[in-house]
């Protein structure tokens, strides 16, 4: 048996960028985000979708800063981390403003646990699929129901998968306009903004995680991996081809618009 020399398991982890001088072109891409967030908020109504991430913590930040009339919600798994759901509160109570918990269907969650174990999510992608269509897309598309907009903190820098995603879009997948106010913030404009406007984010940030969804689909990275890699890791481990392309299948109609994603 091979075992694993000891200065590969000491990697450091992860560490999120510390900027304190604005990158270039900072306040051009600040302008153009609010100015997307207001055009979003023309089709009404308009919904923003948080994850509670870094990301979507700056857009509700923006949100209520300029008061835009876009109304924030999160779709809460009943998997989220409890640093999440501690966010959550935090973040309800430093804005003054609500962000509409939104929860899986009963019988929806009555009908999966009669399906698979909680387990089985480690075990094939259709399990894990069907566990994030229950917890994730049906609770989406019944938010998303009767609204015209929806905006996301969806960033081209994340992945390669998502190296395309347009400022704004038609999302065929729910049938409403979709809008991506940070597609062009880089990590850096991300974490200068957050430090300079004291922006709160979830406590997993300082210790390794890049990215942040479900507690049991994600983990903490190592300095070298890519930001994405705490994400569904097993998958890529059991079939290195899926890479970091892992989606919980909220952005599908995303995937079609910019075709294969690596
Ligand atoms: S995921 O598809 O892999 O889970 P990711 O965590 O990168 O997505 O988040 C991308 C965007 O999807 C977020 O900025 C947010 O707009 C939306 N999103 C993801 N998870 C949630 C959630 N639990 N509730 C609301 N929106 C979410
Ligand atoms: Fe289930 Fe994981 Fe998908 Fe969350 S991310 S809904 S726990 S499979």
């Amino acid at each position: 048996m091979t075992t694993q020399p000891f200065s590969s398991l000491a990697k450091p982890w992860y560490q999120r960028p510390s900027v304190s001088v604005a990158p270039e072109g900072f306040d051009a891409l600040l302008a153009d985000t609010v100015a997307l967030l207001r055009r979003a908020a023309t089709h009404a109504p308009c919904v923003f979708a948080s994850s509670l991430s870094a990301e979507d913590m700056l857009l509700f930040h923006l949100i209520n800063r300029e008061r835009i009339a876009i109304h924030t919600f999160a779709l809460d798994t009943e998997k989220l981390p409890p640093a999440t759901l501690t966010l959550w509160a935090a973040a309800e109570s430093r804005y003054g403003a609500t962000i509409e918990r939104i929860t899986p269907d009963v019988a929806g969650l009555q009908g999966l646990a009669q399906t698979q174990a909680d387990s089985a999510i480690y075990e094939s992608i259709a399990a894990r699929e069907l566990c994030c269509t229950v917890r994730k897309t049906e609770p989406l598309r019944r938010m998303l129901t009767g609204k015209a907009a929806w905006v996301t903190g969806l960033r081209r820098a994340q992945s390669a998968g998502r190296a395309s995603v347009p400022a704004q879009v038609w999302d065929a997948g729910f049938g409403l306009e979709k809008f991506n106010p940070l597609a062009d913030w880089s990590d850096e404009a991300l974490w200068y903004f957050i430090d300079r406007e004291d922006i709160p984010v979830s406590a997993l940030y300082a210790t390794g995680y890049a990215s942040i969804g479900c507690e049991p689909c994600t983990r903490p990275i190592r300095f070298d991996e890519h930001p994405r890699a705490g994400r569904w890791w097993w998958e890529a481990a059991a079939d290195p081809g899926v890479g970091t392309s892992s989606e919980c299948g909220i952005h599908v109609a995303h995937k079609d618009v910019v075709g294969s994603v690596q």
